[in-house]
C-alpha cells in the first residue's frame, strides 16, 4: 500500500472538521506533520521536516503569502505547494500558480478536489526517505490488553524470522514500559531526538537506539519525568519516517489516548494491529476504534484485528466476533499468563526465550503473516499448524 504523504499546513491550523475532510478525501494515507503559522521561521522548520506537500491557506496580507510560496518552490523543490482560500477568484488562482504553487484547492475544502489534487502530487513527489521498511502499530482502546507485550514479542519475531532489523518505538511517553519487557536500560530516548531535532539524521537518531541484539533496537520513551511533554508531531513522524528508512520493521507500542501524536503514529503505519481481548468491555472498544479508523480515513484493510489472551470458549466464537467487528479476525495470541508474566519478570521476550508455549507460535504465525515470510516449519503441502513448540525449536533453542 501507498505510504503516508507528509504534509505541512501553513497559515493556521485546520478545524476537525477539516482535518478529517483532507484525510478521508485522500485515498492515499496524508501525514500532517506540522501547523505552523505564516511567520518567519516558516523555511526553517520547512527545511527541516522536509514535507512532500506544504497547504498554504491564504490568509493575511496576500502579496506576503505569495513571496512566501515563491520561496517555498525556489528552496524546497521536492515539496508540491497547494494554495487554497475561500476566494477562488481567476485573479488569486492565477497568482497562486505564478508564485509556483502546484495546485489550488477552494476552502470550505471539496472532497473530490482533495483526492484528484493528493493523486498528482502522489505521482510526482519524490520521497527521499522512502524506503522498503514497513511500520506496524500496535493499538489497543482498552488498556492492559497487551500492547507492550504483544509489539515487544512481534518486533523479535519479526527480526528472527527475516533475520533482517526490527526496531520497537515506544510512544508511551510518560511511562513506557518497553525496556523492562525487552530486557533494556536505555541511555537515551525519543527526548534526545527532541532535543537535536535540528541536526537529526540517519545516524543521529541510530546512535539514540538501544540494542537489544543486531537485529532488535528500541527508541525509548523518555525515562525521566517531564520530559515527555516538548515531543511533537514532527519529532514522532521523522523519527518514524528515518527508522522506516534504515529498519525492516517498525513496531509501535503508542498510548491508548487517540492524541495528536497517536494518530501521527497511527497514520505512518502501513498496518494497524488493533488488538483486543475476547471480553465485552474490549470488544465494545475496539468497534468504536474500528469506527474513529474510518473516520480518519484509513483504509480498512490497514487494519488487522488481533486478539490477544485468546482461549476457545464457546461465548465467543471468532466468527461472531468478526461479524460484530465487521472485520475477521486476523491473528490470534494464546492466553499463557504464567509464559508471559515469567519472560516480562526477566527482561526476556517470550519468543526469544527457551519457553515451550502456544504464544510463541503464535507470534510466529503472525509474524509470518505480516511479513509474507514462510515459517521454516512450513512446507508447501501442508501450510498451517506447526508441532506445538515447533517455532521454539528451530528458533528458540540459541540463546
Ligand atoms: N498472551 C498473553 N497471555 C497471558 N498474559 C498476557 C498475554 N499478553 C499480555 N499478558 C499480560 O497482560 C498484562 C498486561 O500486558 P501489557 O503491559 O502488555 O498490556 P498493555 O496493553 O500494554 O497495558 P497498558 O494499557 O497499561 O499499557 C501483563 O501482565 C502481561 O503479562
Ligand atoms: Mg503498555
Amino acid at each position: 500500500m501507498s505510504k503516508a504523504i507528509s504534509v505541512v499546513v501553513i497559515g493556521r491550523s485546520l478545524n476537525q472538521q477539516e482535518r478529517t475532510r483532507l484525510r478521508s478525501a485522500s485515498h492515499i494515507p496524508l501525514a500532517i506533520v506540522a501547523e505552523l503559522p505564516n511567520a518567519p521561521q516558516v523555511l526553517d522548520e520547512l527545511n527541516r521536516l522536509r514535507p512532500q506537500a506544504a497547504l498554504v491557506l491564504l490568509n493575511g496580507e496576500l502579496n506576503h503569502t505569495f513571496q512566501l510560496v515563491e520561496r517555498i518552490h525556489q528552496e524546497l523543490p521536492e515539496t508540491a505547494v497547494i494554495c487554497s482560500s475561500e476566494d477562488n477568484s481567476p485573479d488569486v488562482i492565477l497568482q497562486s500558480f505564478r508564485s509556483g504553487a502546484m495546485e489550488f484547492l477552494r476552502l470550505p475544502l471539496v472532497e473530490t478536489e482533495i483526492a484528484s489534487v493528493f493523486a498528482k502530487i502522489e505521482q510526482t513527489a519524490t520521497k527521499p526517505e522512502e524506503s522498503h521498511g514497513r511500520v506496524i502499530a500496535v493499538y489497543a482502546s482498552k488498556g492492559g490488553c497487551g500492547t507492550t507485550f504483544v509489539t515487544a514479542n512481534l518486533a523479535a519475531s519479526l527480526a528472527r524470522l527475516s533475520r533482517k532489523r526490527a526496531c520497537v518505538i515506544d510512544l508511551n511517553l510518560q511511562a513506557g514500559d518497553q525496556p523492562l519487557y525487552l530486557g533494556l536500560e536505555p541511555n537515551y530516548s525519543i527526548h534526545d531526538i527532541v532535543r537535536n531535532f535540528d541536526r537529526l539524521d540517519d545516524q543521529l537518531i541510530a546512535s539514540y537506539l538501544t540494542q537489544r541484539s543486531k537485529y532488535l533496537t528500541l527508541l525509548a520513551a523518555p525515562t525521566e519525568i517531564g520530559k515527555d511533554e516538548d515531543v511533537r508531531v514532527e519529532h514522532v513522524t521523522r523519527s518514524i519516517a528515518l527508522l522506516r528508512a534504515q529498519t525492516e520493521y517498525v513496531v509501535i507500542d503508542p498510548p491508548r489516548m487517540l492524541n495528536e501524536l497517536t494518530i501521527a503514529a497511527l497514520d505512518a503505519a502501513d498496518d494497524l494491529i488493533l488488538l483486543l481481548t475476547l471480553d465485552i468491555p474490549a470488544i465494545r472498544s475496539a468497534k468504536r476504534a474500528l469506527d474513529i479508523f474510518a473516520r480518519l480515513g484509513y483504509d480498512r484493510s490497514r487494519v488487522k484485528v488481533v486478539i490477544n489472551r485468546y482461549t476457545k470458549t464457546p461465548e465467543f466464537d471468532l466468527k461472531q466476533v468478526g461479524k460484530v467487528l465487521e472485520t475477521d479476525v486476523f491473528a490470534t495470541v494464546a492466553n499463557d499468563y504464567q509464559a508471559a508474566i515469567s519472560s516480562i519478570n526477566v527482561g526476556e521476550p517470550l519468543v526469544l526465550s527457551k519457553t515451550q508455549s502456544r504464544i510463541v507460535h503464535d507470534f510466529g504465525t503472525l509474524a509470518s503473516k505480516l511479513s509474507g515470510i514462510r515459517l521454516p516449519s512450513e512446507n508447501s503441502e501442508a501450510p498451517a499448524r506447526p508441532s506445538r513448540g515447533g517455532w521454539t525449536s528451530l528458533f528458540g533453542g540459541k540463546r
